[in-house]
């Protein structure tokens, strides 16, 4: 059976079958896939059955697979994480979080913030829990030609705990806190591979653009985030098990949904592999 590629949104995101993670991928294979993801910026392997050490390998052909210790960490691979609908802020007040519920781009409170992110669905829900993404070129390319020229060369302090969330993030230990100290990335960041320039933009985790008083910061912030969140930029992704979906932080952002039925599960492995800094 060979690989057949379809469109899932209008303007990014696409499907393949027809291929199987376990296997070795020849070098032809493989270049299709990240020729597809550069494209579509979303790319959905369907029809997986993976244990975490072979999604953990299958996904390092995409890059270096990197450690994380803000979720669980799979027994058999540490570099699994996992995202369950039985999540709970540990650390914190004990109450169910939903992680990634509210729109961001993976890791921006790091220096380097991985590249890809891959989300593997092992139990899907019978309806709801879709993720969302929202395509960060396309918003960029809309702006204003006058904001594109403001804002191209301004830079963002990102961290972990910004004072401008909105959503809930899960409490870490003071030493883990200590090693994530403030990141200060481009607000337009141009992707390496594509050299396509994309906003960046991470409303749970960007303080405030340097060089700009607090009120001219947050109005600039509010206003950019209010324009990519449009539902024109945006593809939601329902869920089929066995979906391995593949996007890339650089050039999108995305979000969660716990909207799935009271009582049903919702359990997702996920690897993210290194990048480079910003530029
Ligand atoms: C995430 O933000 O990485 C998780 C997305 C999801 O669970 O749909």
């Amino acid at each position: 059976m060979g690989l057949r590629q379809e469109q899932l949104g209008g303007h990014m995101a696409a499907a393949v079958t027809g291929l199987d993670l376990n296997d070795q991928l020849d070098e032809p294979t493989q270049a299709t896939l990240i020729e597809a993801l550069h494209t579509n910026l979303v790319l959905c392997i369907r029809g997986q059955s993976l244990a975490p050490v072979p999604f953990r390998n299958a996904m390092a052909r995409f890059g270096t697979p990197m450690l994380r210790k803000q979720l669980a960490q799979t027994t058999e691979c540490a570099e699994v994480n996992i995202i369950s609908s039985e999540d709970r802020d540990e650390l914190g007040d004990g109450r169910k979080l939903v992680n990634g519920a509210s729109w961001h781009t993976d890791d921006s409170f790091m220096r380097a913030p991985c590249s890809l992110t891959m989300l593997y669905g092992v139990v899907v829900p019978s309806s709801g829990g879709d993720t969302q993404f929202i395509n960060m070129y396309a918003a960029y390319d809309d702006l204003p030609a006058e904001t594109r020229a403001r804002i191209d060369k301004l830079k963002v302090v990102h961290k972990y705990e910004s004072s401008r969330r909105t959503g809930r993030v899960a409490k870490r230990p003071k030493a883990e806190m200590a090693a994530m100290p403030e990141a200060i990335h481009p607000l337009v960041r141009t992707h390496p591979e594509t050299g396509r320039k994309a906003l960046y933009l991470n409303p749970n985790r960007m303080e405030q653009v340097a060089g700009l008083d607090r009120v001219e910061s947050d109005k600039l912030l509010d206003a950019l985030i209010a324009h990519a969140i449009q539902p024109k930029y945006q593809y939601r992704h329902v869920w089929q098990q066995g979906d391995v979906v593949i996007w890339d932080n650089r050039c999108t952002m995305h979000k969660a949904n716990a909207d799935y039925p009271a009582g049903e599960r919702r359990l997702m492995h996920r690897v993210i592999v290194a990048g480079t800094e910003p530029f």
